[in-house]
């Protein structure tokens, strides 16, 4: 059976969380692939709320093996705290496996992460501070701390004196910052690793056994395409490798890329951005806030980050982005989020092309941010005004709605199977089940 990945098609913060619970059902394995503590999932279920930054959202069924991949960084604090929490809240963590070779963020990271943003001044990316980012940094370099040395008594103690000297020149001389202390690093790494170990592993020889044995895998990606390192608007990107987009799924469990063979990409019906960088249909009006607190839409969807609490940036539907990134993750179906955000509007409008030095064009340019030289160009389509809070069949939805629907998929060149109209499980109108066929 093929593996699928969940990619978020935007600036991430698109609902991922809720489409991976609804895939998760028909797949026996639901994984973590890539990003770190800085990723956050909102998950309402039968349960309660759940915000989750590590924990694979295929935890609620609880007979599902949810692995956090080799390509995550790991924060054991904030990962225990989660483990914790759900455990408190009835939820069985016990089908949780953590890859062995998965890096951690250690002390040093959280602190790099904020005094890089400080020295960055007003270029600033603004990160999440969780030091996802300084983790990768050191991933690359070389000299990362992964999960299974923490557990190496026989390593970790030397491996950790080396980096920490290295970092505490790198703290110190660069950005004038206390000197971390090893003996306190040890004691907490050394707790955390004990606390960890039950559910350490050799992740990718058992999803390569589970692929083997012809299993379903979701593989669940973490922020969305236009962060990713490669591809997205650089250098308002984030750090993972391998990459957040669907090519990175395979690479960020250890199966091959033949593994993959649907992926769905998350859209939101309009744009958010949280940190810094370009956004062309950035909206500073009336229109913005609107949609800042929900737009109109089912309660508890107003636009504050999981992770930081930050309100994001809000803009209108960019189908120049979005084409792009459906292409560029080779999306096979879409599920479009939030559409009753948009119930308040009169007029709704999509950005189709843009205006670049006086030339309309459909693709990327490399470099979004002289806004001075690109203007989005909007189509304009009426709104619904009308609660679709509790729609379940396309047919129902208003006709305004339908072809505001119809219209983003066009532009996305895939298929719209899942939508969603409200934050709980069952606010969404399905209509097409990519693991059952029609419904
Ligand atoms: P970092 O990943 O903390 O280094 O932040 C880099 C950029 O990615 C910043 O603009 C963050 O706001 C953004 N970012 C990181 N994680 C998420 C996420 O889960 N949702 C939305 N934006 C994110």
């Amino acid at each position: 059976m093929p593996a699928v990945v969940i990619i978020g098609g935007q600036w991430g913060d698109e609902g991922k969380g809720r489409v991976v619970d609804f895939h998760a059902r028909y797949c026996s394995m639901i994984a973590r692939y890539s990003a770190g503590t800085n990723a956050g999932h909102t998950i309402m279920n039968e349960h309660g709320k759940f915000a989750l930054h590590l924990v694979p959202a295929g935890i609620f069924y609880g007979d599902k093996v949810c692995v956090i991949g080799n390509g995550v960084v790991i924060d054991p604090d904030i990962l225990l705290s989660e483990i914790e929490m759900l455990s408190s809240r009835g939820i069985d963590t016990s089908k949780l496996i953590i890859s062995d070779r998965a890096h951690v963020i250690m002390p040093w990271h959280r602190v790099i992460d904020v005094a890089d943003e400080k020295l960055r001044g007003s270029s600033a990316i603004g990160t999440t501070g969780t030091g996802t980012g300084p983790a990768f940094h050191d991933k690359v370099a070389r000299i990362g701390i992964r999960v299974g040395d923490v557990l190496d008594s026989e390593r970790f103690p030397d491996q950790l004196q080396k980096v920490l000297d290295y970092k505490n020149r790198v703290i110190s001389g660069l950005y004038g910052e206390l000197e971390l202390q090893y003996d306190a690093i040890f004691a907490e790494y050394s707790a955390f690793g004990e606390k960890l170990r039950p559910y350490v592993t050799d992740t990718t020889s058992i999803a390569q056994d589970a692929h083997q044995r012809g299993e379903m895998i979701l593989l669940e990606g973490a922020q969305g395409s236009l962060l990713d390192l490669d591809s997205g608007t650089y250098p308002f990107v984030t750090s993972s490798v391998p990459a957040s987009v669907a090519a990175g799924g395979a690479v960020g469990i250890g199966i091959g890329p033949t593994a993959i063979e649907r992926v769905v990409g998350v859209y939101k019906a309009y744009q958010t951005r949280v940190g810094n960088g370009p956004m062309p249909t950035e909206l500073f009006d009336e229109d913005g806030a609107l949609l800042l607190e929900g737009g109109g839409g089912a309660p508890g969807t107003s636009e504050y980050g999981t992770t930081t609490g930050r309100a994001r940036r809000t803009g209108w539907f960019d189908g120049v982005l979005a084409r792009y990134t459906s292409k560029l993750n080779g999306v096979t179906s879409v599920a479009l989020t939030r559409l009753d955000s948009l119930s308040a509007f009169d007029r709704i409008r999509i950005c189709v092309a843009y205006e670049l030095d006086k030339e309309r064009v459909t693709s990327l340019p490399a470099s979004l941010e002289d806004s001075s030289r690109l203007k989005p160009i909007y189509e304009d389509l009426p709104g619904w005004k009308q609660d679709v809070s509790e729609v379940r069949h396309l047919d129902d939805l208003p006709a305004n709605a339908r072809q505001y629907v119809r219209r983003i998929e066009q532009l996305l060149d895939a298929p719209i199977d899942m939508i969603s109209v409200g934050p709980e499980r069952h606010q969404a109108i399905v209509t097409r089940d990519i693991f059952g066929g029609n419904i």
